[in-house]
């Protein structure tokens, strides 16, 4: 079971008075990957003039735009929930970047109130992320959204 305390204090220590959001992001991104097992992408989609636009990540190059309520994406965007997804080709709509991905979370981002953008998470495993992670998950962005 991954440590989320660690990792939200280690988000917190890597990101406090950095006001450089992409260098922020970034580091967000090797984060989670350094420390969660089973993942083959992790990084984040900002709106921009109402779509999804590919931000840091790590992991394959992956499809730049996603329109609002397509994909898993932008399905959480939509609901303004996250997405805890057991196995993408059981989601009607998932967009599959990386064809190795068989799980997925993504959780919204809020700044000022508003959505910001997501957290996206893959993994090979189905069934990798559980209500556990979703909450580890859901504190990490927590922290995140006091930078951005
Ligand atoms: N699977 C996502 C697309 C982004 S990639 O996983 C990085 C979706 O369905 O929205």
């Amino acid at each position: 079971m991954t440590n989320y305390n660690t990792m939200a204090a280690q988000l917190k220590a890597l990101t406090q008075g950095v006001p450089h959001e992409v260098a922020n992001l970034a580091n967000a991104s090797a984060l989670l990957w350094q420390t969660l097992k089973d993942i083959n992408w992790a990084g984040f989609y900002k709106m921009e003039k109402g779509i999804l636009v590919l931000g840091p990540f790590q992991g394959k190059p992956a499809c730049i735009e996603i329109p609002v309520g397509k994909g898993v994406c932008g399905t959480a965007v939509a609901e303004d929930k996250t997405q805890l997804v057991y196995n993408v080709h059981d989601f009607p709509g998932h967009i599959a970047c990386d064809c190795a991905s068989n799980s997925e979370i993504v959780v919204p981002i809020h700044v000022n109130g508003e959505i910001w953008g997501v957290l996206d998470i893959d993994s090979p495993l189905i069934g990798r992320f559980t209500e556990e992670d979703q909450a580890g998950l859901e504190k990490f962005v927590k922290v995140l959204e006091q930078v951005l």
